[in-house]
């Protein structure tokens, strides 16, 4: 089946076409686009995303995005010349009554209407939660709308589902362009290529860590689309602390990817002054990089406490105390950035790294999952697969998604949206489905 999903839970507007098949146990998707319109210019200089501005870009710009997406996908069919309708009052009254609220976004999709044919689309799937409430709508009453045009049922996902679905979605490798290869290196790469695949699959129990802009969610899975959430964060979200601490340090919104680039230059500081080759002017010596890391330190949080749950907000104060006791004692300098940026980030690491390997014992979990925004961040990635397979060996699968897949994305709702719909089909629940579902900033499992 094909599925066109919609996110617009942020600052990202984004509409893909998945092609589905493989059913509920054995989810596979060829993503046929997964077009995404990143607004982090227009935020940046407020340091970080301003829900209304999100809600007027989004307007602004869902039609064009979704008219490319069903061109790459190759489903966007003109209407011939002289059928070129006007489209039915009865229908430019419904769509006036569902898009009252968004009335650019009705001009845009009354000419779209007119000009394009229905597509060849079996559901529509648009994140209903969790995200900003005023950017959420927008999705929601873009999708109702195309729903009632074209008479396709319309599904609303929990964004944090569609997260944990990102790890089965691929990108089209037909577009990737292949290198020559010699004889072992087809051999290797055979073998990565079969490990992946097989890797794919997922056993339960499983775990999810879910590390975005907004969540830092441990969830245990013991079936499909069962969920129980195990561990919180009780106050900033892992993406958060990335974005609120690279602020203190005086780097761009989104933090994340800042850090972490800041971070990757002292780790090579590191590296070289332990490699005996390059101890010239450039990198510190080992001397000098133990007397900064004594005085660079900062806290674990909870990080020995039993249960769960996280907490990252004092790791944001404990930095911002750090660099102004610095800045008093006449120490600080930009060339800190990345000692800081690197011992935060080992700090936020190490934390998540621990308590999802304590649950994932307490739990006997098969599969774990790593996904959400900051699952990007490369540190975590090596660091938690080396770790996982440390402890645990082959007897845990350990999946996170490609990298093009790890932010927010149309793609990953529409992978979610796919498992929901046959669960509700076999259920034969499908007429449950209701029309009028709402956004809901704070949705959870
Ligand atoms: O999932 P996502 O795209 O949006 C939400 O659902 O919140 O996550 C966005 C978060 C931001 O806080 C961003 O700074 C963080 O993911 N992020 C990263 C990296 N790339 C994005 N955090 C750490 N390292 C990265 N490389
Ligand atoms: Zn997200």
């Amino acid at each position: 089946m094909n599925i066109l999903s919609i996110e617009t839970s942020c600052d990202e507007t984004s509409v893909a076409v998945l092609k589905c098949s493989g059913g509920f146990k054995n989810p596979r998707f060829k993503v046929l686009s997964n077009i995404v319109l990143s607004q982090i210019e227009i935020h940046k200089s407020f340091g970080g995303v301003v829900p209304n501005l999100a809600r007027r870009e989004h307007q602004k710009n869902l039609v064009l995005i979704l008219t490319q997406a069903l061109k790459k996908s190759g489903l966007l069919k003109s209407k011939i010349k002289n059928q070129k309708s006007k489209i039915l009052i009865k229908n430019k009254k419904l769509l006036n009554k569902i898009l009252i609220r968004e009335s650019e976004l009705f001009e845009k999709i009354l000419e779209f209407l007119e000009k394009y044919e229905k597509p060849k689309i079996d559901l529509i799937a648009v994140t209903r939660g969790p995200g900003l409430e005023p950017a959420l709508w927008v999705g929601v009453n873009f999708a109702r709308a195309l729903s009632k045009v074209w008479q396709i049922t319309v599904l609303g996902v929990n964004h944090l589902e569609g997260h944990i679905f990102s790890v089965f979605l691929k990108e089209n490798r037909e577009n990737i362009k292949y290198k020559v290869l010699n004889s072992k290196q087809i051999t290797n790469n055979k073998f990565q290529i079969l490990n992946k695949i097989k890797n794919q699959k997922i056993k339960f129990p499983s775990l999810a860590l879910i590390v975005s802009g907004g969540h830092t969610e441990l969830v245990l899975m013991e079936d499909w689309i069962k969920y129980k959430i195990i561990g919180s964060t009780l106050d900033d979200a892992a993406g958060e602390a990335f974005d609120k601490s690279a602020r203190i340090l005086g780097l761009v919104y989104p933090g994340g990817p800042e850090i972490s680039r800041e971070a990757e230059k002292w780790k090579l500081q590191i590296l070289n002054s332990k490699s005996k080759i390059n101890l010239k002017s450039k990198f510190l010596n080992s001397k000098q990089i133990q007397n900064l890391e004594q005085e660079i330190k900062l806290p674990r949080p909870m990080i020995n406490i039993k249960n769960f749950n996280f907490s990252f907000s004092g790791l944001k104060t404990a930095i911002l105390y750090l660099v102004n006791d610095l800045k008093k004692s006449g120490k600080w300098s930009k060339e800190l950035i990345p000692q800081v940026a690197y011992e935060f980030q080992e700090a936020v690491i190490d934390v998540l790294i621990l308590k999802s390997l304590k649950a994932t014992e307490k739990y006997n979990v098969k599969t774990f999952v790593l996904c959400g925004g900051v699952s990007a961040n490369k540190e975590l990635r090596l660091r938690f697969k080396e770790k996982i397979q440390e402890k645990f060996g082959k007897k845990i699968n350990f999946l996170m998604p490609e990298l093009k897949f790890s932010g927010d994305n149309a793609a990953i709702i529409g992978s979610a949206a796919y498992s929901n719909y046959l669960n509700l089909k076999l259920k034969r629940k499908l007429s449950k489905i209701s029309f009028f579902f709402k956004a809901n900033g704070n949705l959870n499992f």
